[in-house]
């Protein structure tokens, strides 16, 4: 197990830039294996999460070479294999090769994937998506048997714009025969970069980042670059450290559009920040107002940024309403922010946070990828010795997050035990 071991209250003060966005690149790897040439994918972020896809992507023969920052695919020798259940279960992204291999064999066979544990996070949506592209789906115990003679176009209605689904459909109607409309879409930043990529390999989509994508589909596609997205969670996970603990923090390398509904959210607060282009100054500010904050699907309040923006709450003078409105089961960090002396009542969904409580350092554990973030900016601000265990979460989103803090002034450290 790795834990992560923080000294509270230093102040953060230098410059920490922001890496390639994880649900950007978890999502351009799978698509790269429908190119018949090289794929050459930048800034992609050093997270656990690229190296189980990576690992996925040797399973099937597919070469890839590694260089700081850069990974370049190449599945001219593409095998189709079963991914057996425990690779597909290291991530929810291991999802995405279910549209990549049916888009390039028409079939696939595959087990459910993983991912936090966040909700029931079924995948019905995007099986249903296939089967509106013609493929047939059989369901033994947890794997997948996915096939199809032929793909064909079709107009496609999510029940909820949900972001895995509507990548899954995009990437699976790429090659198929007539024109697919998918309607209700994801709209978030990162559908947009995995519909350059397949653009830039020859398909041709139009609408990504809008509620109607639509895709005619192509026979072949072939090699092609992409640059991966600045991410707008790892940023928005900093900005709110630096609105706690900032004396000019400056958060560099992201696009402030894709994170306009937290940065209103700290307006209303009261933090002080600066806007520059592509970076965000932040400095503590002590009269933090109380907010309701409810996560929606993009372009709302992102659910990824819930967890972390509920310890700056326990720091506003007064109480505030939180409501998740995505997954069922994300209060993993309420019960031990409340150990540190946090004031939530959570019930399902819903929390209502009273602040301010000056937190202490305490043996805690981190439960998923953004509880263990909200449970870093606490021991960041805590009193004393915070103690997180099973760490690893952590490690799957945010790329070198003890060097980055440490570089601006935390005391913290990473072991294994
Ligand atoms: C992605 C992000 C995750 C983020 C989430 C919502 C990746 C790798 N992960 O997850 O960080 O929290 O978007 O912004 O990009 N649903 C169904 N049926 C389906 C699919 C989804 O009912 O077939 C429901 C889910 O249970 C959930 C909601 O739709 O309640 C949103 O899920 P979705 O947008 O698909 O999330 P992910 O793509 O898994």
């Amino acid at each position: 197990m790795k834990r992560i071991i923080i000294e509270g209250n230093h102040t953060l003060s230098g410059k920490i830039k922001i890496g390639g966005a994880k649900n950007s690149v978890v999502a351009l790897i799978p698509a790269a294996i429908m190119a018949s040439g090289k794929v050459k994918i930048s800034n992609v972020p050093n997270i656990s999460d690229k190296d189980a896809l990576l690992e996925i992507l040797k399973l099937l023969n597919v070469t890839v070479k590694r260089s700081t920052g850069i990974i370049e695919i190449d599945a001219c020798n593409l095998e189709n294999k079963i991914i057996p259940e425990s690779l597909s279960n290291k991530l929810r992204a291991s999802y995405y090769f279910m549209g990549a291999l049916l888009a390039r064999f028409k079939r696939v066979e595959m087990y459910f994937p993983g991912g936090c544990n966040i909700g029931s996070r079924p995948i019905d949506l995007h099986l249903k998506g296939f089967e509106s592209l013609g493929a047939k789906i059989t369901k033994e115990n947890s794997k997948y048997l996915i096939v199809a003679d032929e793909l064909h176009g079709a107009d496609i209605f999510l029940d909820f714009a949900s972001v895995g689904a509507t990548i899954n459909i995009m990437i699976a109607a790429t090659m198929a025969k007539g024109t697919t409309h998918i309607m209700n879409a994801a709209r978030e930043a990162e559908i947009s970069n995995i519909a350059d990529l397949l653009n830039n390999m020859g398909a041709k989509i139009s609408g990504a980042g809008t509620e109607q994508i639509t895709i005619e589909g192509v026979e072949e596609l072939h090699g092609a670059e992409i640059k991966v997205i600045p991410d707008r969670i790892e940023a928005g996970t900093y900005i709110i450290m630096g609105a706690l603990l900032g004396d000019n923090l400056v958060i560099e390398g992201m696009i402030p559009e894709h994170n306009i509904v937290l940065l209103n959210k700290l307006q209303e607060m009261g933090v002080n920040f600066k806007l520059q282009n592509h970076k965000i100054i932040l400095n503590k500010t002590n009269n933090l107002k109380p907010t309701n904050v409810r996560t929606v699907v993009y372009p709302g309040f992102p659910t990824d940024l819930g967890q972390p923006i509920a310890v700056l709450l326990t720091q506003a003078n007064g109480i505030s309403l939180f409501d998740e409105t995505i997954w069922e089961n994300r209060m993993g960090h309420v019960k031990y922010l409340n150990k540190m002396g946090a004031n939530i009542v959570a019930e399902r969904q819903h929390a209502q946070i009273t602040g301010p409580t000056k937190l202490h350092g305490e043996e805690i554990t981190a439960t998923d990828l953004r509880a263990g973030a909200a449970l870093v900016t606490a021991g960041l601000i805590a009193d004393g010795i915070t103690i997180i265990n099973d760490a690893e979460h952590i490690l799957r989103g945010y790329e070198r997050i003890i060097a980055k803090l440490s570089s601006v002034g935390a005391n913290i450290k990473i072991v294994e035990v």
